[in-house]
Parts: C-alpha cells; structure tokens; sequence
C-alpha cells in the first residue's frame, strides 16, 4: 500500500467507525483489512472484557492466525503490563512495539545497565509477543485507558514495518477505541434508559394501585358517611322523613335562582342537602329523641351538630365545599346564627338555600309532639324571618318555586292534613 492508500484506508474506516454499532463487528471487520490489504501472516486484537476483567483476543486472521479462545491476558501479563504502566518506565517508546527494537534494547547494556529490572522485563515482553508470534504490538487507548492491543504478524513480503504503516495502525486501534468507548457509552445509555424507563413504569403501576386503593377507601368512607346520614334521619323524630323532601326543594329553590345545575356545583348541593345533619350522630339520643322543648344546655350541645358534620366530612377527598356547607347550614343572614355567626353571602350558598328548606320542612311536617302547620303559615314564618334568619332572595326565589312547579301538589296539599308536603 501507498501513503496515499493508508490516508484513504483510514479515511474509509473513520466513515464506517461512525454507523458501527457493534464493537466486534468492527474489530473483526479492522483485523480483515489489515491481514488483506497489507498482506501480513496474520492479525489479531486483545480487547479488555469488563466482565471477565482481563484481556481477551475477540479475532485473529491470517494463516498463522491464534487459536484465540485459549488466550487469556490479565494486567499481570507482562505485554498489558508494558502498556498500562507505560509512564512509569524508561522513556522507551509508548505508542507500539516491534520485536527487532526490543531485542536490540536487551542487547544495549546502555540502556538496560542503567536500570536492573529492565532487561527481565524486556525478555518477559519478547517471550510473549514470540509465543503471540507478534511482530509489532500497537496499543489502542482511550484517554489513559488501556482498551486493547492490535498483534501483528510479520509480513508475507518478509520486509519491515515502515514507519508510515506503524502510523496507521496507530491511528486505527487510537480511533477504534474512541469508536469502542462510545459504542459502550451508548449501550450503556440505552441499559439505563430502558431501567428507567421499567422504573417509571412500575412507579406509574403503584401510584395508580394507591388511587385505585384510595378511591375504595373514599368509597367506602362515602358508604359510611351516608349509612350515619339515615341512621341520623332514622332516629331524629325532627328529620325523620325529611331528606328527600329536603333535596327536592333545595334543588327546586337553587333552580329558581339560577343556579348552576350541571356538574359539581349540583352534586355539591345535593351531598350538602342529604349530609347537613350528619354531625346529629354525635349528639346523645337523649337529646336528640327528646319530644320536648331542650333546656339550655341542651340546645348547647345540639348546636354542635354542624361542627361534627363538618370534622366528619373532612376526609373525604371532594368533600371540602360540601364540608364548608355543613359547617354554616345554622348561620343566619343577620349574623346571629352559628358556629361563626358569618352573615351574608359570607354564609356560603349552598347553606342559605338549606337553612330555608329544612326551616320549611320543619315547619309544615308532623313531629311527634305537633302537628304539622299549614303551608301559608310556613311561607309568612319565612318571610317575617327573611333579612334576619333566612336569605331574602332564597326565601322569594323557594316560594316562588314552590308554588309554580308544585302547584297542583300546593293546591292538594292545603286540603289535606299538610303531612309530607315535600
Ligand atoms: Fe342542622
């Protein structure tokens, strides 16, 4: 081969370094070239194997080729040895070996006279690159990092190495490595990837176990909180009965104002009409089932009813509106109700329109120690309470309702007994 022909051989292979994936393949495919276009007896390359950490040949080619799965080579071997610890050496050449210069270096008592264990050595690196019937050895770094050796065999020719060639197979086993490091670097890349990829997968798989887990918990804490609603109504001579009146004519008010009736803000409303005395479970029966009138202390802790509602109603994810509901269902618009005495629109709607259908409910239903009174006077009970107790415009907008949309249930409704109105 010409200079000129080494300068495109290496341009040729820089150009198939950069599509080659496979390391091997490359390695195998540097060995070919050489053996043929530079007619030598053979060729072969060691290559550092992580796993097995030690030197192996992955080819050799060529009639004199190396049965290369009986070789093994670990840092101890005097050639890996020569090329890993380089630097600590004599300044004898680094970057190749050619076996007629390291016999004329044993021969030089100059240079091996000068340091005692040189020449051991030397003998050592002979009787290898001998047993590897290597002619030239060319290292093949990647930074400080030894990653193989290109073995050479003599040529077919029987002429020397020039210097221009020991160039090229310089350059070839320096710009292999690169290609091998980054090939390792991509592999490596993509294992991780692909770890983090399984990784992300399984972290999706477990966050979607917990929502599924949390939503049966949410159900079934959902389940529980309506058992305690009925178990309140069940009990409460004053709401038995009531609830579905109740979200009948919260929801026939809410329509009246305008109110949004898809979506959330409904089932917020409806949740809220069936829930407000929820809190009722934790007052004690005896007051609660008490036919009479409460005394003070009494009526102290009945009105802890919306508090407890509310304490009730917290875990459950959604809730917080309907929770908030609960809490100011006894607000009044004048600000004398309670648990906080909010006055206003501070009183959030929702609670107004139930303040105003339970009071209504109340009023017109049977209890066990009254009748129930007769609409109209419900109807002048929340008007002469509208401003103080109850929302003036929900207190308009319910009896508007009322009488439109139950109209033919109203006009029954005053001849019978007003039991159940709604
Ligand atoms: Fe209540």
């Amino acid at each position: 081969m010409t200079s000129y022909d080494y300068q495109e051989a290496l341009k040729n292979a820089a150009k198939t370094m950069v599509r080659v994936k496979n390391p091997r393949r490359l390695l195998k495919m540097i060995v070919r070239f050489i053996v043929r276009e530079v007619g030598l007896h053979h060729a072969s390359i060691l290559m550092f194997d992580q796993l097995k950490q030690r030197y192996i040949f992955v080819d050799s080619q060529g009639s004199h080729r190396i049965p290369i799965s009986l070789v093994k080579l670990d840092h101890s071997n005097p050639l890996i040895h020569w090329f890993s610890n380089w630097e600590k050496k004599v300044k004898l050449t680094k970057d190749f070996l050619i076996l007629e210069d390291l016999k004329a270096w044993i021969q030089d008592p100059a240079l091996t006279g000068q340091h005692p264990t040189l020449k051991t050595k030397l003998l050592s690196l002979k009787e290898v690159m001998e047993t590897l019937k290597a002619t030239v050895c060319v290292p093949g770094f990647y930074k400080n990092e030894l990653l193989g050796v290109l073995l050479l065999g003599g040529k077919l020719s029987g002429e020397p190495f020039l210097l221009e060639e020991i160039n090229f197979f310089q350059t070839l086993a320096n710009d292999a490595s690169m290609t091998i490091k980054t090939a390792e670097f991509r592999e490596d890349l993509i294992a991780k990837n692909v770890e983090l990829e399984k990784q992300k997968q399984e972290l999706e798989q477990r966050l979607q176990e917990i929502a599924e887990l949390r939503k049966k918990e949410q159900e079934t804490y959902y389940q529980i909180v309506m058992s305690l609603a009925h178990e309140v109504n069940a009990k409460d001579p004053y709401t038995a009965g009531h609830l579905q009146g109740v979200e009948r004519l919260g929801l026939m008010t809410a329509q009246e104002m305008g109110y949004d009736m898809s979506g959330k803000r409904k089932d917020i409303l409806v949740a809220s009409l069936h829930l407000h005395d929820v809190g009722k479970i934790g007052i004690p029966d005896h007051i609660l089932m008490k036919p009479g009138s409460l005394t003070d202390e009494e009526w102290k802790i009945m009105r802890q009813h919306p508090v407890k509602g509310a304490k009730i109603l917290e875990p459950l994810t959604g809730f917080k509106e309907v929770a908030n509901v609960v809490l100011h269902h006894h607000e009044n618009y004048d600000g004398s109700g309670y648990p906080s005495g909010l006055k206003g629109e501070a009183i959030p709607l929702e609670a107004r329109i139930v303040s105003v259908v339970d009071a209504f409910h109340a009023i017109v239903s049977k209890r066990c120690y009254s009748k129930g009174k007769p609409i109209e006077v419900a109807f002048e009970e929340l008007e002469r309470c509208a401003g103080t107790q109850f929302d003036p415009q929900v207190v308009g907008a319910f009896i508007r309702a009322y009488q439109r949309t139950l109209n033919g249930k109203y006009k029954k409704a005053k001849s019978a007994s007003h039991k159940n109105v709604a």
